[in-house]
This record gives C-alpha cells, structure tokens and sequence, in this order.
C-alpha cells in the first residue's frame, strides 16, 4: 500500500502529461514509415506495470559546453529494473527549450530504427546508439542559438520518463551602440545588427558569465529573453550608486516594440581567420571593403573581431575598419599606448566613412590566404 503510493506521488512529481496531449509538428518529408506510430506511442502489447519492471532515464551529465560549428553529444541513457531478457520498443524524443524562452519544440522522434528530425535540427541530429539503452543525442554543425534545455524522453507503453541537459556555448559577450546612438534599437533592431554582427541576442547566462569575467558596462542593452539588463563590476554614481554591490543590473521585461536600447551580443568561435590587412596606406571605408575583396576577403564583422580576440588571442594595437563602418582595435596583452590596462575590444566608435584609418579582414576557413 505505502509503495504504491510512493510509486503514484513520484508519478505525479514527473509531472509528464499525457502522450494525446502533446502535439508534434508534422514532418516536412515522409519516409515512408508510418508517422502516426511515432505520436501513439510504441508497438508494445504488455504493460510494464503488470510484470513488476521499472523504466529508468538518466544523463551523465547536466551541463555541456561546444563551440559554434562543433559537433556535441548530449548524453542520455535507459534501462529497465529487474533487467529485461528480451530488449522492448521504446519511442525516444529528444526536444529543447532554447535559452531566450519560448515553446518546447521537437528536435528529433525515433522508434528504433527510424528517425525523424524538424526544424532548425533537421539533418543535424541522430541517435548515437553505442549500446542497449543508449539514447544519447549527436548534434553536429552548431549553431550560437543551439544552447539551451535538451529534454530526452522515453516512452514504453505507459511509462514515461526523462531527463535533461543544458548546452551552452563558450564565447564572447559585447555591448553594441546603434550607429545612430545610445538607445536607439528595439528588440527587433538589436536582433537584427547582432545578426548582421555574425552573432546572437546574448542570453542571461552568456550575459552573467561575462559580468563574472570582468564586463563593467553602464549602458542597459537588450538580451534574447526580451529583458533589458547590464553588468556592473564597478558600481559607481552614474551606474546604480556606490551604495550597491556589484551585479547584473535589471529593468525586467521591456515592450518590444516602444522601447529602444542598446543591445548585447554574444559571438563563438569562427570557422574562419580576421587578419590585419596588410597595406602601405591607410584606407577611407569603401577602400578598406574594396581591398580586403582584392584580398579575397570580406571586411570583418564586430562578432568576428570579438571572437578573433576571444577565441585566438588577436593583438593589434592600431585601428582598423569594421563592416558596420566602426573603427576598432583588438588588445589582449594591454601595454602603454594601447588603451586601458584589461584586454579588450577598443572602439572609435563611428567615424565619418572619408577618414583614413588601417582594415580588419575575413576569410572562411576553406580559403587560403
Ligand atoms: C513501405 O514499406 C513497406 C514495408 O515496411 C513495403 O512493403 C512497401 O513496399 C514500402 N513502400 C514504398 C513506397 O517504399
Ligand atoms: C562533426 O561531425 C561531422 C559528421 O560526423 C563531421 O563531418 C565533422 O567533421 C565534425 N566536425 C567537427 C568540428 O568535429
Ligand atoms: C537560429 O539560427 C539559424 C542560423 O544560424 C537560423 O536559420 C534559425 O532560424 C535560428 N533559429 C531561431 C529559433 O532563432
Ligand atoms: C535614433 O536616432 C535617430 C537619429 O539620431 C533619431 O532621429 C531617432 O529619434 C532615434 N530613435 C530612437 C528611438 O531613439
Ligand atoms: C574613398 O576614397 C575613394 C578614392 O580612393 C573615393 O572614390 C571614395 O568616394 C572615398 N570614400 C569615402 C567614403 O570617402
């Protein structure tokens, strides 16, 4: 009696809804294999319960950290208690809740042998199937928007069970002033130049790992979750007071549309290389576009220059010309002369496009230089 209403509140603490309830997006392209399998649950006739075996789902790990363009595995395992002589269908469904909120959404469904992938996952993910059991997710080609909670589940007939894992990214947060000026960009604006940066709407957590790296900055910018934050090390009058501790600073959940701000991006590693373009003379902007295309280039992105500094500790203590018509310089042995004494990403902010100033270029990794 006690065990059986142990069994029922574990039940209810799992807190799984029924698999009628759950609706899956339906697939793009049908492999002929009977779809409707993969939402009715399994093939399995005998209920687990009736001969006395327990499903268990686990991970060996609850965070994981890749880089953009990595491939990673999100560890999941199952097995049944008493063990099982015979192996039993189960259908396995990995989905995730991506970090800026939002809806679960499906990444893959599988009933042994079949597989079936959607979305932005579609042809990126497999199951990994090393051994009996394994349900472990293989994620390949990241992308910066990839990180958040993996929810692997399976299902044998009525039992129901899961576990999940966080992915992150390890990578570079920077503040980002529109060209027009300080708070200028609504949600959209700032989901768009961080974009257009080679890079994404920072998260909270990429915003907080980069306060506890020593990111002071006193302008309040938006984040993926629709919030407006930004992070004091040093607090001082115009940032908050002298009377508060340090932190990530807060103006919670802004209209999207009617508010404007500046905005952080986040930005990993790059499969390509910035370089310092080489050149006698210094460069107004379309000069500097125009020879890094001669140099079978591109003029590097601000995303691209953060991640050179963050990623391969890119050192160049004179200002070169960015995409968005920014001039910037990267430090990461900081000397006299070069800016302050941390390492960082020195800007000039805008200046007119006539000035003369040196370039930063970018070359995909499958091109030589
Ligand atoms: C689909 O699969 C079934 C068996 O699983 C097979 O009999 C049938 O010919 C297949 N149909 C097509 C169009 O491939
Ligand atoms: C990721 O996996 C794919 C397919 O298995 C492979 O082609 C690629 O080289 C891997 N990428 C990295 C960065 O390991
Ligand atoms: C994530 O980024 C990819 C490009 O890297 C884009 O195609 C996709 O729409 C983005 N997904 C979301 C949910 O923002
Ligand atoms: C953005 O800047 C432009 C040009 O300075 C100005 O006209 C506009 O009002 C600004 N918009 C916001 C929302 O601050
Ligand atoms: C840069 O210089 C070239 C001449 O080399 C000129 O044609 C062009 O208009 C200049 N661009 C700007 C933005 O001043």
């Amino acid at each position: 009696m006690i065990i059986c209403c142990i069994q029922t509140l574990l039940l209810l603490l799992g807190g799984q809804l029924p698999l009628s309830a759950r609706v899956l997006a339906a697939p793009a392209t049908t492999n002929n294999f009977s779809y409707h399998r993969f939402i009715s649950g399994n093939g399995n006739k005998q209920s687990m319960h009736r001969i006395g075996v327990r499903l268990h789902v686990d991970s060996a790990q609850s965070t994981l950290f890749a880089v953009r363009g990595g491939n990673i595995t999100l560890p999941c395992r199952f097995w049944y208690e008493p063990e099982l002589s015979s192996p039993r269908e189960v259908r396995i469904k990995w989905s995730w809740l991506p970090s800026a909120g939002g809806r679960e959404t499906d990444v893959l469904v599988a009933i042994f042998p079949h597989s079936q992938s959607f979305g932005q996952y579609r042809g990126r993910v497999q199951l990994r199937r090393d051994f009996p059991g394994d349900a472990s997710l293989l994620v390949t080609d990241l992308h910066l928007n990839d990180t958040g909670h993996y929810r692997c589940e399976v299902v044998d007939g009525l039992e129901d069970k899961s576990t999940s894992v966080d992915l992150e990214l390890q990578g570079v947060v920077f503040p980002y002033q529109h060209p027009r000026g300080r708070y200028n960009m609504s949600f959209h604006g700032a989901q768009q130049v961080c974009e257009e940066q080679d890079s994404s709407l920072a998260t909270f957590t990429q915003l907080f790992q980069s306060f506890k790296e020593g990111l002071n900055w006193c302008n309040a910018g938006w984040l993926a979750d629709g919030t407006v934050q930004y992070p004091i090390t040093r607090p001082r009058v115009p940032c908050g007071g002298h009377g508060l501790a340090p932190g990530v600073r807060s103006y919670g959940r802004r209209d999207r549309h009617l508010h404007h701000y500046d905005v952080f991006c986040f930005s990993s590693s790059l499969q390509g290389r910035v370089y310092v373009l080489q050149s006698s003379q210094k460069m107004n902007l379309t000069e500097a576009e125009l020879a890094c295309e001669e140099d079978g280039a591109q003029i590097a992105k601000v995303g691209q220059l953060y991640a050179a500094w963050k990623f391969t500790g890119l050192d160049h203590c004179d200002a070169g010309w960015l995409a968005d018509g920014s001039v910037r310089y990267a430090i990461t042995r900081p000397r006299k002369n070069c800016g302050p004494p941390e390492p960082g990403v020195r800007t000039f902010g805008f200046p007119p496009p006539h000035h003369k100033h040196g370039a930063f270029c970018y070359k995909p990794q499958n091109q030589y230089i």
